[in-house]
């Protein structure tokens, strides 16, 4: 790891199409840290990759991602939509990423849906806290899955100018990192996160210069789609 931690937004999604196996390795081949990614479970409980509730945007099918099995998720095609030469990509399932992550990069999986909790939790019973955190938007979500994961390395994320409750349940909580939407971050966040000792982690961040702002006020990394433009322009 470097000074300065790159997590790769859902993978590399600026250069490939998001959350899928493809994005993971371009983020990792670029010189990405870690990778961010989002989950959802399946209609019969499988934890999947993928940002929105719903098929239609970056995949080829419509619905609900929760009014499919597993078997019907996999499917769909999640690449073409992003461009031809992507077409055939499959929607991963978090333990399919799990496995590939483990020896590369670390993962942060960010749960967007509240009954996916026990379900990432339980796959993620045996794996290296180290090389995993886990965040939501759902506070009260990390807070309940902290009594049944002490050690859990969690990441509160924050998108409301009324962030200073949130920075202190996750304080409160034990959380490792906050993660800011970056138009957010002030030297007053910078200085809360510091005394509460919270890593402070924006997102998302694809212009060099503001990746180099955050990381001279004090951010210990930022989120980005493209890793390899910041990290040689930080380089
Ligand atoms: O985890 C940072 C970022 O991914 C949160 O927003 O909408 O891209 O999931 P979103
Ligand atoms: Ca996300």
């Amino acid at each position: 790891m470097r000074d300065f931690f790159l997590w790769g937004h859902r993978g590399a999604a600026g250069v490939a199409p998001e959350n899928t196996l493809t994005s993971f390795r371009a983020a990792e081949e670029a010189g990405a840290d870690g990778i961010e990614l989002d989950v959802h479970l399946s209609r019969d409980g499988v934890p999947v990759v993928i940002h929105d509730d719903t098929l239609e945007r970056t995949t080829d099918g419509r619905g609900a991602v929760n009014r499919q099995t597993l078997a019907e998720l996999r499917r769909l095609d999640a690449g073409r939509w992003f461009a031809p030469s992507f077409a055939g990509e499959r929607l991963p399932t978090l333990e399919e990423v799990l496995a590939w992550s483990a020896e590369r990069l670390r993962v942060n999986i960010e749960i967007k849906s509240a009954v996916a909790g026990a379900a990432v939790l339980a796959l993620l019973a045996a794996y290296p806290r180290a090389r995993v955190l886990v965040s939501s938007f759902d506070h009260s979500l990390l807070e309940r899955l902290r009594p049944e994961a002490a050690d859990l390395p969690l990441g509160f994320l924050a998108e409301s100018r009324f962030w200073r409750r949130g920075l202190q349940r996750a304080a409160a909580c034990g959380a490792e990192s906050f993660h800011p939407r970056v138009d957010l971050v002030s030297p007053s966040m910078v200085d809360a996160c510091r005394k509460q000792g919270l890593v402070l982690y924006p997102w998302t961040v694809d212009d060099p210069v503001v990746a180099g702002r955050l990381r001279r006020l004090g951010a210990a990394g930022v989120f980005t789609n493209d890793p390899l433009r910041i990290r040689r322009a930080l380089s």
